[in-house]
């Protein structure tokens, strides 16, 4: 994504839904795993590819009342979605986190997402991080 000012709106809860294409390109990235957690799930149209491809979904939001940052650990192989923007951050250390006993963490960034020098805990300093 770019960086330009886009003359779109914002939307509230950076709520921009991931086209289908772009979840069914990340499917062959998530390896041999049978259940996920779509910790910010808007309207489920990330949630809705992952379950057509056999996986065992869980969905949450915070519009439902469920906020990912207070969130404890679930029973899941992985935690995979497009975080809101403002705090993408704080969603990768929390999944990170909830995830360190085992298990893989996907999220769909802007590209230049792994530039900042501040988190650099997240990509060069992080030995979780696969690509
Ligand atoms: C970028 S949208 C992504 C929606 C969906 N994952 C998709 O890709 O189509 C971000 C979503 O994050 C939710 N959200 C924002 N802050 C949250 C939080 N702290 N915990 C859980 N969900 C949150 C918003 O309600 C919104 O549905």
């Amino acid at each position: 994504m770019s960086q330009r000012e886009s003359g779109y709106e914002r939307i509230e809860c950076d709520c921009y839904e991931t086209p289908e294409w772009v979840t069914r390109a990340l499917l062959p990235h998530l390896g041999n795993i049978k259940s996920v957690w779509e910790p910010a799930a808007g309207s489920g149209k990330m949630a809705r590819v992952l379950e057509a491809a056999g996986l065992q979904v869980l969905s949450t939001d915070i519009s439902a009342g469920q906020d990912f940052l207070l969130a404890r650990e679930q029973s899941v192989d992985a935690i995979v979605t497009n975080p809101p923007y403002i705090s993408a951050t704080q969603f990768i250390e929390h999944a990170l986190r909830l995830m360190s006993g085992g298990g893989k963490v996907a999220m769909l960034l802007r590209t230049d997402f792994d530039h900042a020098k501040r988190r650099r805990h997240l990509f060069s300093d992080c030995p979780a991080f696969a690509r």
